[in-house]
Order: C-alpha cells, then sequence, then structure tokens
C-alpha cells in the first residue's frame, strides 16, 4: 500500500482517500509508483476550509490560488497493471476506457467530465473520439466508458457530464477555419447522420443521455450551463447559441448530493441554469499552445462540492487540460484523471506543479 508522505493519519485534515480492496499491484508497479511519486501535501488546512463553506453560485466566484502542489502517479493505461488502491492521486496517459479499467472497483465518489463533442475538434493524436467516428460509434464508445465508470464508481456514486450539442454539416464539405483557434477546428465536416437533414441540430446531448439511460444509469438532471459571455454567431435563421448541457447522473436511485453546498441566488435552492462565463483560452508563457477546449474552473468546483465531500476521488476520463483534477485538488478531494494526449497529459503536470 502507498503512503502519501507527510500525511500523517492522526491530524485532522488527514483524511485518506477512499480506498477499495482489489488484487495487489504488481511489485513494478509498486515500484513505478514510488519513482514517480513528486510534491506532497494536497490536503491542506485551508483547502478543507474553503471545500466545507457553502457558496453561492451567483455571482460567479473570485479566482482562489490552487494550494500546494500535490503529489501523484503519473502512469501509462498501455504499460501499466492495476492499481491497488487510490491512497494519492493519480494521473493516467491512455484511452478513458483502458486508463478506467486500472482502477479499483467502488474507488471513486463523482465524475466531473467533458467528452470530445461530435465532430466538432480535432485533438490531432490517435484513436480520439468524436472525429473519425460516426455519431452512433461515438456514442457507443462514451457508454463504453460509463460501463467501466460505473464499476469504479462508489454505490452512491455520481457523473456531472457536460456535453455541447452540434448542427449537421448541409452537405459542406469542410468547415471555414476558426479563426480564434485556426489549429485545432476541425477541418472536415462528417456526413449527415441518417435521418437527419441539412442544418439540423443533431441533439447530440440528449441521444447520449438516453442511451446511458438505457444502459442502466439514472438520468436525475438536466443542468442548462448558460454563457453570459457567449461568441456571436453569423447565423441569421436561428437564435445565437450561448448554453451547454450538463447532465447529472446517478449510479443508484439514491447517491450522495449536499444540497446546501452551493446555493442559487439570494440562498434560495440552486436552480438547472447556471450563468457561468467561459474562460479565455490561456497560453503558457512562452507562447506554447494550451488546450483549446477548457471548462471553467467554476463549473467544475460547483459540480464537486454537490457530490462529495473532503478526502473523497473525483474522477475526470476526458482530463483535457486538467480542470477538474485542480478544482479537486483545490477542494482537498483526491482525483484520477486519464487523457489520451501526452502533450495534454504533459501539460496538466505543469499546471498542478504550478
Ligand atoms: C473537451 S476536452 C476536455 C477538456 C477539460 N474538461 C478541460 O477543462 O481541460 C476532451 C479531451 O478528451 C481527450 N480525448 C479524446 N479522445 C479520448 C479518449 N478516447 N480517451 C481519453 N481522452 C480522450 C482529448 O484529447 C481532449 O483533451
Amino acid at each position: 500500500m502507498l503512503r502519501r508522505p507527510g500525511l500523517r493519519s492522526s491530524s485532522p485534515e488527514a483524511r485518506p482517500l477512499r480506498t477499495a480492496t482489489v488484487p495487489t499491484a504488481p511489485a513494478s508497479l509498486t515500484l513505478a509508483m514510488s519513482s514517480v511519486l513528486g510534491r506532497v501535501g494536497y490536503m491542506t488546512t485551508e483547502s478543507q476550509r474553503m471545500s466545507e463553506r457553502p457558496l453561492p453560485l451567483f455571482p460567479s466566484e473570485d479566482e482562489r490560488p490552487i494550494p500546494s502542489p500535490a503529489s501523484f502517479l503519473r502512469l501509462d493505461a498501455d504499460k501499466d497493471g492495476p492499481i491497488a488502491a487510490l491512497t494519492c492521486p493519480v494521473l493516467l496517459c491512455g484511452r478513458a476506457v483502458d486508463g478506467l479499467s486500472l482502477l479499483p472497483s467502488g474507488s471513486v465518489q463523482t465524475v466531473v467530465t467533458s467528452p470530445p463533442y461530435w465532430s466538432l475538434r480535432d485533438y490531432e493524436v490517435a484513436e480520439q473520439i468524436g472525429r473519425d467516428d460516426g455519431l452512433g460509434e461515438y456514442v457507443k464508445s462514451i457508454v463504453l466508458a460509463f460501463d467501466q465508470i460505473r464499476r469504479v464508481l462508489a454505490e452512491d456514486g455520481t457523473v456531472w457530464l457536460n456535453v455541447g450539442d452540434s448542427y449537421t454539416s448541409g452537405n459542406r464539405k469542410y468547415r471555414a477555419p476558426d479563426r480564434k483557434n485556426r489549429a485545432r477546428a476541425m477541418s472536415v465536416r462528417p456526413p449527415t447522420p441518417a435521418g437527419l437533414k441539412p442544418k439540423d441540430l443533431i441533439g447530440v446531448p440528449w441521444r447520449l443521455a438516453f442511451a446511458l439511460q438505457d444502459a442502466g444509469w439514472w438520468l436525475r438532471s438536466e443542468v442548462i450551463w448558460y454563457k453570459p459571455n457567449a461568441h456571436p454567431e453569423s447565423v441569421r435563421d436561428r437564435p445565437t447559441k450561448a448554453h451547454e448541457t450538463v447532465f447529472l447522473l446517478s449510479k443508484s436511485q439514491e447517491y450522495f448530493y449536499d444540497v446546501s453546498a452551493v446555493t442559487g441566488p439570494n440562498g434560495r435552492r440552486l436552480r438547472t441554469m447556471w450563468d457561468i462565463n467561459t474562460e479565455p483560452r490561456r497560453r503558457e508563457a512562452g507562447g506554447i499552445d494550451d488546450h483549446p477546449a477548457v471548462m471553467p474552473m467554476t463549473l467544475a468546483r460547483h459540480c464537486i462540492r454537490i457530490t462529495s465531500r473532503p478526502g473523497d476521488v473525483v474522477l475526470d476520463p476526458y482530463a483535457g487540460s486538467g480542470t477538474t483534477l485542480l478544482a479537486a485538488e483545490e477542494l482537498g478531494r483526491g482525483w484520477v484523471g486519464v487523457e489520451l494526449k501526452p502533450e495534454y497529459v504533459s501539460l496538466i503536470e505543469r499546471r498542478i506543479l504550478g
């Protein structure tokens, strides 16, 4: 069993992460784990205090500094073996299904994730979902990953799933490049899915939600993430899109949900409409491009606060630039991230280590 150095079990803030009993990790993995353990101290008294204070959803929260950097394991989903117990944060490089298959059953309390949106972006990495697959295949691959998520979730665990929608191509063969993000916007438009017409709104989030419901998930809420600062669009035959969907799904009928962790205006119970500005893309010092589709920290924080306690483990199987992991770190939770593109895994490492 791994220990996080410097975290004493007798100290009030040193609540251990939830652990699960599974076959012991091979010795080679234990060695690999100890060799990648980085800096220490991911659960500070300050982060604990922040996580326990109910915060209003409106107006938007202030930016807070991420507390001292975590120790974490950096593993490769193709090369490393199963993890015996989650005793410190884990960052896995590989496909979501492969990374998830290494995690102990019942070890995660909540998932906050945003998979690639279908047909909208090219992450320029082999085996990415949402680019070369048809709509049906895309939905199937997420449902498959969710089968693994169900296994790793605690019985009272939940998932916050943020998915964007898109339109059929109207039979245009390519998309005009995105001026803000030339390199990564999809240059090719996929064929119109069977049964849809040119210019149809596809309804990707709800297609996915219904497939997950069919696969046994409880679909508990549809949250509208309204973006007050949404970009204008050039279209003249429909309203400008200014929202995305976030579903709350649960593994069981009863689940952990802290109704007072985040409140709405005037302290009222949280409604299903959340006003959260998108955050501008940041470039790292030296002009290195960072991630093109970053979730706002505020959104990740709210989800984590509502469906987990300090010391629980938060998972993002499509981690991107690691926003969920950073928010979990800040709020005194443990975390596990899986990300396919090695460059983004390195970006997460740099963000976490500060
Ligand atoms: C919408 S982004 C996530 C952004 C993240 N929420 C953030 O705030 O940075 C989706 C991520 O999924 C990754 N991805 C694509 N296919 C994947 C797969 N099969 N398994 C794991 N990650 C994948 C992409 O590289 C991309 O970084």
